[in-house]
């Protein structure tokens, strides 16, 4: 069956700011490694076929780490940027619609993948989750000057980031094209003059990226 909402869940980082020898994606928050949760929400949203992209030489403990998913996910050898991570499980959707996230966002809850879904359908090249940035922000330059920039102008950006599957193809192709590198999918639609919409993310999205990230998320499970 032809399938419309595709996940690309990008895993095949290493997790270095977390440090540990276990792939970021496969620690465990309350037991379950934190691609499971990530895929599960996912699905739970309204995706019907999901791609993970994994580092090659873990593939056995992805395969274990997600074998009672149904339906069945794919799994994909990632790159050595996430970009790159982002084009290889791109290469498999089919699907009018695709959603990018990370696997470090375990908690990201399932209404925000379908109000992400909703905007597709109704029309939107590329959705993102944002939220207010709460920190008094400056902006440096290598000679130690700084000035204050008015947070009220910015947003933080989370994932899963939604976009028409065409839309970023042709975003990714540009990339290639002019050799950029991007941190985010949406920073890439606008080269190609397509209108990034914004959503209201969660705080449950946070990004698992130090060691404290890890004991905040496994606070916020317990609350849940
Ligand atoms: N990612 C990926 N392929 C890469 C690099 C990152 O799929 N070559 C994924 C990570 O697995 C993660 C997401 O992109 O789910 C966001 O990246 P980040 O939080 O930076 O994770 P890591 O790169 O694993 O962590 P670090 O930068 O600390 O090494
Ligand atoms: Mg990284």
């Amino acid at each position: 069956m032809a399938h419309l909402v595709t996940a690309v869940v990008v895993a095949a980082g290493s997790g270095t700011r977390l440090g540990g020898k276990t792939p970021k994606a496969l620690r465990r928050l309350a037991g379950k490694p934190l691609v499971r949760y990530a895929v599960d929400e996912l699905s739970a949203g309204g995706c019907d076929h999901v791609v993970v992209v994994i580092p090659e030489s873990d593939r056995e403990s992805f395969r274990a780490a997600l074998a009672d998913v149904r339906p069945a996910v794919e799994l994909v050898a990632g790159g050595s940027s996430r970009q790159d991570s982002v084009a290889r499980g791109l290469s498999r959707v089919a699907s009018p619609y695709v959603l990018v996230h990370d696997a470090a966002r375990p908690l990201a809850p399932r209404t925000v993948v379908a109000a992400v879904i909703a905007e597709l359908t109704g029309g939107a090249d590329c959705v993102i989750p944002v939220l207010p940035v709460v920190d008094s922000i400056r902006s440096v330059t290598p000679t130690g000057d700084s000035r204050p920039v008015d947070r009220l102008n910015l947003r933080v950006v989370q994932t899963p980031q939604g976009f028409q599957t065409d839309v970023l193809r042709e975003a990714h192709e540009k990339l290639a094209e002019l050799q950029v590198q991007v941190t985010d999918d949406a920073s890439a639609v606008e080269l190609i003059g397509a209108h990034v919409r914004l959503i209201s993310g969660s705080e449950l999205a946070l990004k698992v990226t130090r060691p404290i990230d890890l004991v905040v998320a496994e606070q916020l499970l317990k609350e849940a």
